[in-house]
Order: C-alpha cells, then structure tokens, then sequence
C-alpha cells in the first residue's frame, strides 16, 4: 500500500512531504506545470479547485493566472500536508484556500468552480471514478475538468538481471492502488459524461539515482521486498544504483493527462 493514501496515518508524514518536493521539482512535471494549468482555460478573476493538492504548487499555478480577483482551492485529506502546502503559499505571496477534504465527497455545491483539477491523486483513491463524478459536479456546465496521473505499467527501468528488474517493477506497481488509471483516464472521464476531451502522455525520464528513488519511492518499496526474504534485490540497488551514478542508467514512466468539458 501506499503511504499516500494516509498520509498523516503515515509514520513519517515528512518523509512523503519530501518525496512530493522532489517529484514536483522534476523535468516534466515540472516543465508541465505551466501547460497543465494553461489546459483549464482560466482567466484572471476565474474560480478553480485542485484535488489531492498536496503541498500546493500547481494551486499555486493557478492562483498566478486568475490573479487577485479569482478563487483557488486546495483540497487535501492530510493535515501535515496542508499545513504544509499553507506556509510554502505564504513564501510564495500567493493566495490559495487550503481546505480539508476527501475527493470522494467534496463539500462544494454544484457548478462552484470554473475549473477542476487533480494531479497524482486517483492513483491512490479507492474510487478513482466517484472523485471524477466530484470533480465534474463540482465544475460549471462548460467549465473544464483536468486530470493528472502517471502509468505504473509503463516503468521502464535499466537493469540486469531482467527478472529481478520485473519483480522490483511488479512489486513498485502492487504498492499503487489504481496502477493503471493513467491509461483508464480517458474512460473515467467519458464516463463521468465529459466532452471535447484533449489526452496528453508525456515520459518522465529519470537520470539521476535520487530522482529514481523518489519517483519509485525505493526506499520503501525495497524494505517491502526485503520483507519477503527477496535475498538478491540488495545486490540488484546497488547495482542499479552504481549504474545512474556512473550516468549509464535511465528510467521512464509514462504521465497521462487528460482535460476535457462538462456538457
Ligand atoms: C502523490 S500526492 C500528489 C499531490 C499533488 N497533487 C502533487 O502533484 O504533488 C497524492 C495526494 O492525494 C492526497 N489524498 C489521498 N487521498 C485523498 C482523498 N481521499 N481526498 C483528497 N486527497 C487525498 C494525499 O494526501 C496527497 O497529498
């Protein structure tokens, strides 16, 4: 299981908190933040709401397009990390809402918001297709509703031997709930009755070692295998992980994106 489905049930909350810092600070996430945001179709003066919003910075994105006159909300079902998220906004002089939340049941009334947005967040939902419904619901008719989430059938990691790069993979995609919903966006947003849908993918290419231990959470996922008695998984890190410091390894996974209208 991942620890982002609780996180303040987690037992180091500022662990995640830096596994979300470095991931949002990576190449294409990163880079995307900007596109991303643009696909809501926001002006200034426009009312949005990111779900699962974690520390906060693609509400913060936002925030910089509406502009003082528009709305943001940031929903997150993690205390740690809301606070978290609040003081970063204060750093940042940007104004967003921080609100306590479950994607699953949000506590705005229908057609609140211009936009809706979540990031890495259906993943890890026990009902990734009941928080699109939310999102739809709560958005204006014409309004846009944008989704964000990697494929973890789609990690392509350097490594030898293979079969030990398969269980390590395998392992790395049974810790995720919803390992799939990248591809099955397009599904769930068909399903929720969204139209006029745009569906992105683009590759995370990881080079550096610390990066790959915070996309795949590593340190996690190998006390998981170790757990198992797997005895050769240590000598495969370490051998991964003299490959990517040596500049001879690469990993990728593949990040869906999918926006589209509420009829
Ligand atoms: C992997 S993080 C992604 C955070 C952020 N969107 C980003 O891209 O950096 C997943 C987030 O979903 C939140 N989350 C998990 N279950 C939730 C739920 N039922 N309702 C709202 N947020 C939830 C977690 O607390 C966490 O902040």
């Amino acid at each position: 299981m991942s620890s982002f489905e609780d996180v303040d049930g987690a037992a180091d909350p500022e662990r995640l908190a830096r596994h979300l810092r470095a991931l949002s600070e990576i190449g294409p996430i990163a880079a995307g933040r900007r596109e991303r945001a643009e696909l809501l179709g926001l002006r200034p003066g426009g009312r949005a709401i990111d779900v699962g919003c974690g520390l906060g910075d693609d509400a913060r994105a936002i925030a910089r397009i509406v502009g003082p006159s528009g709305h943001v909300v940031g929903v997150d079902a993690s205390t740690a990390l809301l606070d978290r998220a609040r003081t970063r906004s204060v750093a940042d002089d940007q104004r967003v809402e921080f609100v306590l939340g479950d994607a699953h049941r949000l506590q705005f009334d229908d057609g609140t918001f211009d936009a809706a947005r979540t990031e890495r967040t259906l993943q890890h939902l026990a009902d990734p297709a009941r928080a699109v419904g939310e999102l739809a619901r709560v958005t204006r008719a014409g309004g846009v509703v944008m989704a964000s989430e990697p494929d973890w059938g789609t990690v392509a990691l350097f490594g030898a031997p293979s079969e030990l790069v398969r269980v390590l993979l395998s392992a790395a995609e049974e810790r995720i709930r919803n390992a799939w919903v990248g591809r099955e966006l397009a599904a769930l947003f068909f399903d929720a009755g969204i139209i006029e849908m745009t569906v992105l993918a683009h590759a995370v290419v990881v080079r550096e070692f610390e990066l790959l231990r915070a996309v795949i959470d590593l340190p996690a996922l190998s006390a998981e295998i170790r757990e198992r008695n797997d005895s050769d998984i240590d000598e495969l890190l370490a051998r991964i992980e003299h490959d990517f410091l040596i500049g001879r390894a690469v990993a990728a996974i593949t990040l869906f994106t999918v926006a589209g209208r509420v009829a």
